[in-house]
């Protein structure tokens, strides 16, 4: 009778006429008050209009009555998941496929769950399993490429995600995920379809390329089997490599970050130059190497042959212009070389090369010339345009700005473009824990970005905070007026740009949402004199990023600083690059790890990292102290490449701590990890205001 009862109910429950079908399960459950399936079906019931606690219980009952029943268990896991109690969810789930191994939504379910708790390799299996059952299906595929690629590895994640961009070719984010992937891949032999892969991703234009610099280097080094550290170069012999695509994509669209192939670049752009009769099929070669060089702001070492003889050269083009010379072959060949160790508008003649047409000249000058011409006196322009909020006078901030003014940092050339998400979404993201404000949903949506420097950090934000305004804020010009250029280009146009003094923006005069300052207050004179600025610019209960620099993790780096002290050695390009040359050649070996950052490979950034007119460092405790001092709260350390392993590892390490939050443990942590730091020179972390302050 009951068994007839509850088919009907099901049917009208399918049907989605959830009154009826409600009616007749209460039925049974009058007449048989534990009735395990008209119990679990109501609770279904339950769960689709949203009551998921009343799920619970009366699907815990239906469990109490048959526990050997999967789908109970199954059903049970989703409301459990609504309510957030995802562990439980996971046993439940697990129950579900060991009594029916085939409930192919259970283990669905289960995959997501244990990948949304960061469980990678616990949730990768089942995501193979649900794979053989759909070996096209673009989401198991895709989530099995970042999977692997979190868990190091690389070369299983890049299958994935090729097979995923066979079925969607146009989907940024696989693309995204392939590249990445492709990217952290030690190559130990040389692979077309490595190289094909990496081609293409140095063509990819929403991608740092950045990422493949090391990978692309490792990979020429693998095929062209020369001796990288060879006095001459047979320039002959090298027609193969000149050629090579990968090697030219290296050069125009990255900064060179290995140092076997930098010494012999530099060699190879000594001997073209100081070579007689360069030859036509070299030039597009030494257009690329001249990119390379705009790239990296001339950073290769030059000898006092190639400075004598560039500066005649110089003289040479110059007096050419002057006299109305013709733009012929000769002239062009002259532009090129001298491209090789200077940007062209630092020629005398700038202004009348400026107006000739970019299309008269030959393609191999095209780039040079709207790169290292061009884009300068946009940027020019875009200077004069740049609003000022404050004076610059505090004597430190004069002498930063002076740095930044000379070498805007930091030097990026192309960026991950993710697509736009809201700031609300993102702050949920990443503050998964915090109760969000309501005011991260309601106009005006401002964020205040102090030290903005050329804008990498700032535009990667725009897109992230898609419907907020940006306010970015730097003591450098020259920097802001890179960033803006960039901005136009990817067409952001969410961020304003003001040139000012941190220490005085309570001219502003409003509270922002959010205020991120990274790498900023650390290279102010009394960085926490800067940071109570931005907290009373801080709205209370908004959110504030604080990058700082770590003692332990620029170890290497104050040896360095203390050698160039030493040495008395000045910022000028001319003392950085015979510097960087002797630790290139191997005289620094106790400090030699930190050629491992890649801003050792670019005039600004080696400036920035070891040629730094002021810096401080801080240990986790003297961080906790300044935190305390502004009387915010601590919302925890971020971190980028491996985000979740590092968390994981975190976890798994400090139980006790589970909203990651405990000084004490992250000390404990740094030291036994004192890589992860490292590679971010330091701490990385988010505060809030409370809402009493
Ligand atoms: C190392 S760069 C970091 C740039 C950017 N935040 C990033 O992470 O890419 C430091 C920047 O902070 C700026 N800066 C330093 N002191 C400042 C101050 N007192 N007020 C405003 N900007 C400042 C410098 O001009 C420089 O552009």
């Amino acid at each position: 009778m009951n068994s007839n009862i509850l088919t009907e109910a099901l049917r009208h429950h399918e049907a989605g006429r959830l009154e009826k079908a409600e009616a007749l399960y209460r039925k049974i459950l009058a007449q048989e008050p534990n009735q395990p399936d008209a119990l679990h079906l109501l609770g279904v019931l339950a769960h689709q209009r949203g009551d998921c606690e009343g799920a619970v219980t009366l699907i815990r009952q239906a469990i109490a009555g048959n526990p050997s029943a999967p789908t109970f268990h199954m059903h049970l896991g989703q409301a459990l998941m609504a309510l957030g109690q995802m562990e439980e969810a996971v046993r439940h789930y697990k129950t579900a496929l060991k009594l029916e191994p085939s409930l192919t939504p259970a283990r669905y379910q289960l995959a997501n769950t244990l990948l949304a708790l960061g469980r990678l390799k616990e949730a990768g299996p089942h995501y193979e399993a649900l794979l053989a059952l759909e070996p096209t299906n673009v989401e198991f595929l895709a989530k099995l490429g970042a999977i692997k690629s979190d868990c190091g590895h690389m070369k299983e994640a890049c299958t994935y995600f090729e097979a995923a961009l066979r079925q969607l070719p146009d989907n940024a984010l696989i693309q995204t995920g392939l590249f990445h992937a492709l990217a952290r891949i030690q190559p130990e032999a040389y692979e077309a379809h490595h190289v094909a892969l990496m081609e293409k991703g140095l063509a990819f234009p929403d991608i740092a390329h950045q990422i493949f610099a090391r990978p692309a280097a490792g990979l020429l080094k693998q095929k062209y089997r020369t001796d990288w550290k060879a006095t001459e170069v047979d320039l002959k012999c090298k027609d193969g490599l000149l050629s090579d695509g990968l090697l030219r994509a290296l050069l125009k669209k990255t900064v060179n970050a290995d140092g076997e192939l930098e010494l012999f670049l530099t060699r190879l752009r000594r001997q073209f130059f100081l070579a007689e009769g360069v030859v036509k099929a070299h030039f597009p070669f030494l257009s690329a190497l001249a990119e390379q060089g705009f790239n990296n702001e001339y950073v290769f070492w030059v000898s006092e042959e190639e400075e004598a003889k560039w500066a005649s050269l110089k003289a040479d083009i110059e007096s050419n212009l002057v006299s109305a010379g013709p733009l012929d072959e000769a002239f062009f060949r002259k532009l090129l070389l001298f491209a090789l160790y200077a940007p062209l508008h630092t020629l005398a003649i700038a202004e009348k090369l400026k107006d000739v047409s970019l299309v008269t000249w030959p393609d191999y000058l095209q780039p040079i010339v709207q790169r290292t011409l061009l884009d300068w006196f946009e940027e020019q322009e875009i200077k004069d345009e740049i609003p000022s909020l404050t004076k610059i006078e505090d004597a430190t901030s004069r002498a930063v700005q002076s740095q930044y003014e000379e070498n805007p940092y930091p030097r990026w050339l192309s960026i991950d473009r993710e697509p736009p998400s809201t700031l609300a979404g993102t702050m949920a993201q990443l503050h998964p824990q915090a109760t969000l404000p309501s005011f991260l949903k309601e106009p005006p949506l401002e964020v205040l970005i102090a030290g903005s420097g050329t804008g990498k950090h700032v535009i990667l934000r725009a897109l992230s905070y898609g419907d907020a305004k940006i306010t970015a804020v730097d003591l450098s010009k020259s920097s802001m007026a890179y960033a803006r250029r960039m901005a136009k280009a990817l067409n952001i146009k969410n961020i304003e740009f003001h040139q000012g003094d941190i220490l005085d923006l309570d001219c502003l005069g409003r509270q922002f949402p959010v205020i991120e300052c990274a790498g900023v207050l650390h290279h102010m004179k009394e960085p926490e004199k800067g940071w109570s600025v931005l907290t009373r610019l801080l709205r209370p209960g908004g959110f504030m990023l604080i990058g700082l620099y770590g003692e332990a993790a620029r170890k290497d780096i104050v040896q360095a600083r203390k050698r160039i002290q030493e040495l008395d050695l000045q910022p000028t390009a001319k003392d950085i690059r015979n510097f960087r040359r002797e630790m290139l050649l191997g005289k620094y070996e106790d400090f030699s790890d930190l050629m491992v950052f890649h801003d050792f490979f670019a005039l600004s950034g080696c400036r920035d990292l070891i040629f730094h007119v002021q810096e401080h460092r801080y240990t986790i405790p003297e961080i906790q102290k300044m935190i305390d001092g502004q009387s915010l709260d601590f919302l925890g350390f971020q971190f980028y490449e491996g985000a979740l392993s590092i968390k994981n590892l975190y976890r798994k390490e400090y139980p006790a701590d589970p909203s990651m939050t405990d000084f004490s443990s992250w000390e404990r942590f740094e030291k036994a990890h004192p890589e992860i730091f490292i590679e971010m020179l330091g701490y990385l972390f988010w505060c809030r205001k409370p809402v009493a302050n």
